[in-house]
């Protein structure tokens, strides 16, 4: 459903705000669940639109679900391999994710393509070449992936042209059923895959890595884990927050339960300005002082993180210039600065990965109406607003909830008055009467 947000503007965020379960960590887990016999018990799992459209996928295919709160019981014990919705594997990308355990387990599979944010191409020619290292065969056929392995997966020896993090993840789910060892090359390391590693281990799969050498002992059988498994605090979360505090020039702390490295993020913001400090599970960020706007290039390991390339964009926006950000990962990943050139950015330049300030004077940012493309790049336009002078709008605004669990809530405790609603005809009038103040 298409949501608005309405965003009064001239917000300083003060107070403290409780970080939920890593979305991207959640995913392969969940999915990693039909490779088991027994019932899986996550915790820390956030409630949002990515993690439930991927649950509704399970459950037509008869996994048992229990979500209280923040704790997850799946029971894949009769899980059936069913003709999946398309509509649902085409909203995100993660269904991506079940291509490997349903071939492992059953044998056979028929997955549309999957969909997800709009940030570039998203091919899946690496997912399906490592499934074909192990055996299967797969081909792409009007929109579908059409993969069979009636005999099972063999354990193989696959070298990714690039690290991939869903790829990677899908290697390891087909893998941990295969007959044989399998090694992946160059395989992506980010936390999340190693949170997967993790969670498998913990289920008996002899699993070691090796810098980007990935080597899988597989298990005879389907899986069984009695103990409940954590899931680790998100880290983009945890950045979006840092940066929300930068934007409003404000002083919060940010608790976490457990969260994997985030040194190049905090040393990128302490570079900027920010005073942050650790103790235990709580990050204190003061952003009052004078920030400095910091170019970066986004990538995987030591390199900044894509996913935080949008909110920090939009922090480098409340700072004197100039700078540029390049974008390695996703090519198509700017969509909110050319939003927020709406906020009075204008002079932002865009040429082919690269966004820059030309400037070294930071724009005035006043209210305006805009539009939401993507995950990140919506939550960054909707905190962006609280640095400009008037109300904003953020049409669009539902991409907010497939990956920050009660955004408004908390931000709103934290100060800020966001409001959103869903897009229906009589505040359809409310944004045009808006659109004419700001213009
Ligand atoms: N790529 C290929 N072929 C493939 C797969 C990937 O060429 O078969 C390329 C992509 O085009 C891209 C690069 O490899 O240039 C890396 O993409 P990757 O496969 O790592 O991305 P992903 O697995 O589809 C995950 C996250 C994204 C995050 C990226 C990079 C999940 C569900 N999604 O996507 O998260 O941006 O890794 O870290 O884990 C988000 O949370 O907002 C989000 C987009």
């Amino acid at each position: 459903m298409s949501k608005v947000i309405y965003s009064s503007g001239h917000t300083t965020l003060n107070g403290h705000v409780s970080v939920s379960g890593s979305k991207n960590a959640s995913l392969p887990i969940i999915a990693a669940c039909l490779l088991f016999n027994k019932p899986v018990h996550l915790k820390n799992i956030a409630r949002l639109d990515d993690i439930t459209t991927l649950l509704r996928l399970l459950s037509s295919m008869n996994v048992k679900l229990t979500f209280k709160k923040d704790s997850l019981l799946l029971d894949p014990t009769d899980a059936r391999n069913v003709d999946l919705s398309q509509k649902d594997v085409g909203t995100i990308r993660a269904s991506i994710l079940l291509l490997g355990p349903i071939l492992a387990r059953f044998g056979s599979i028929k997955l549309p393509l999957p969909g997800g944010c709009s940030i570039g191409k998203r091919p899946v020619n690496f997912h399906l070449e490592a499934l074909r290292a192990l055996g299967a065969t797969v081909s792409i056929e009007q929109n579908m992936i059409i993969g069979s392995a009636p005999k099972g997966l063999k354990g193989g020896s696959f070298s990714f042209p690039k690290p991939s993090v869903t790829a990677t993840e899908n290697a390891l789910l087909a893998a941990t059923l295969a007959k044989g060892q399998t090694t992946l090359h160059q395989a992506s390391i980010e936390p999340e895959v190693l949170e997967l590693v993790r969670f498998l281990q913990e289920a008996g799969v002899k699993i070691t890595q090796h810098q980007s050498t990935i080597t899988i002992e597989p298990s005879a059988d389907l899986l069984v884990n009695n103990k409940p498994f954590t899931v680790l605090s998100d880290r983009m979360e945890v950045g979006t927050w840092i940066a929300a505090a930068g934007i409003t020039r404000g002083k919060i702390s940010i608790g976490f339960d457990a969260l994997s490295d985030l040194d190049v993020v905090l040393s990128h913001a302490r570079a900027m300005g920010m005073k942050i400090k650790k103790e235990e599970n709580t990050f204190f960020v003061d952003a009052s002082g004078p920030l400095m706007a910091r170019s970066f290039t986004t990538g995987f390991g030591k390199l900044f993180p894509t996913d935080l390339q949008a909110p920090f964009a939009a922090l480098n926006l409340t700072c004197d210039g100039p700078w540029s950000i390049t974008e390695t990962v996703w090519e198509d990943r700017f969509d909110h600065l050319k939003q927020a050139q709406l906020f009075g950015a204008s002079a932002l330049k865009f040429s082919q990965n690269t966004a820059s300030y030309p400037l070294a004077i930071k724009p005035t940012l006043h209210g305006a109406v805009v539009t939401g493309n993507d995950l990140r790049g919506t939550c960054a336009l909707a905190i962006l607003s609280l640095a400009a002078s008037g109300p904003s709008t953020i049409l669009q605004s539902q991409h907010i909830g497939r990956g920050y669990q009660y955004f408004i809530e908390k931000i709103n405790t934290m100060g800020a008055t966001l409001r959103q609603e869903p897009l229906i005809e009589h505040n359809e009038k409310r944004i045009a009467q808006q659109e004419q103040q700001v213009s």
